[in-house]
């Protein structure tokens, strides 16, 4: 390739730290590839404490746009000029666009989640949907099922941060109750939830260990359960869901679906949805094979 091509290519790239495990750019750069368009995305580490001047460098460099990953995604709020309705509700940028100098801070992460579950055959509106665990993620799901016309209870270890969650959405919410759902609700609430979502780290590749729920705890037959994690693609909670008869469907969807959303307000492309997917599973396989190689 040409020094002229590189230096004529357009950039974007993913904010975080650490930052070296993302599935990003392998999946943007094949939908890039893809759509024949000249442009690179990038790893970019910054720490916590250079994001003002790493985001603003952006805009120097000639930037279209950037993901932001953890732990940078409450943080970029402030440094926006303006930010979208789901980025406002959600606390949370995921997605920058820099466009005549200005920054517009967009969060897909909650588009990404409820593309991933109507594609998996799961129609949110009017059936109750137990959301486990009420940090970041957390907020975006619960928004996107709020949105969607889902019953939303919430259950987490902490109560406090459950009933916080519900207090900052309420202002974006309006006529939404939120439901709290104490340790002694939990086996009714999941007895009577169509829809399981795990938002917690539990279960996670290099997070706490096993299932975010009981060992026994009785769910419904044919109900849906959702990991957000994607990193073991099998975790402990979705072989609890599938012994206990749930529709079992993991995380991957939703990075995929988040991305090709940020792809598609970059680049005013329709995205590339099936190239991201592959990309993202032979990176994630290829992740899980080096990950392997070290532990031996
Ligand atoms: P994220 O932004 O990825 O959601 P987070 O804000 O750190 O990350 O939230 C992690 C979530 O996982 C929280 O709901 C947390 O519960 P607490 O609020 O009680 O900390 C949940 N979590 C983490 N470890 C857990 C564990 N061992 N058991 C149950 N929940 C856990």
């Amino acid at each position: 390739m040409s020094a002229q091509v590189e230096n004529d290519a357009r950039l974007v790239g993913v904010l975080g730290w650490p930052v070296g495990h993302s599935l990003s750019p392998a999946m943007h750069n094949a939908a890039l590839r893809a759509l024949k368009l000249n442009w690179r995305y990038l790893l970019l580490p910054v720490h916590p404490d250079d994001i003002p001047d790493a985001v603003h460098g952006l805009r120097a460099l000639g930037f279209a746009g950037a993901n932001v990953t953890i732990p940078h995604k409450v943080a970029v709020c402030a440094l926006m000029d303006e930010l979208t309705p789901e980025a406002l509700a959600v606390g949370a940028v995921n997605t920058i666009i820099i466009r005549d100098g200005r920054f517009t801070g967009h969060n897909t992460d909650a588009y990404g989640f409820l593309t991933a579950l109507t594609n998996a055959g799961y129609a949110p509106a009017c059936r109750p949907a137990l959301v486990l665990g009420a940090g970041g993620a957390a907020r975006s799901v619960v928004y996107a099922l709020a949105r969607a016309g889902a019953r939303v209870a919430i259950h987490n270890r902490t109560p406090e941060r459950a009933h916080a969650l519900a207090a900052a959405l309420a202002p974006h919410l309006p006529g939404v109750s939120l439901q709290i759902v104490s340790a002694a609700g939990l086996p009714a609430a999941l007895l009577a939830a169509d829809l399981v979502i795990n938002t917690t780290s539990v279960g996670m590749t290099g997070g706490p260990p096993g299932s975010p729920l009981p060992a026994g705890a009785r769910l419904r037959a044919g109900a849906t359960a959702y990991d957000l994690i994607y990193a073991p693609r099998q975790t402990p909670f979705l072989r609890q869901a599938r012994a206990a008869g749930l529709h079992a469907v993991g995380g991957l969807g939703m990075l995929v679906h988040q991305g090709a959303r940020a792809l598609e307000l970059w680049t005013g492309r329709d995205a590339p949805v099936a190239v991201m997917q592959r990309a993202a599973q032979r990176a994630l396989a290829a992740r899980a094979r080096a990950d392997g190689a070290r532990r031996t």
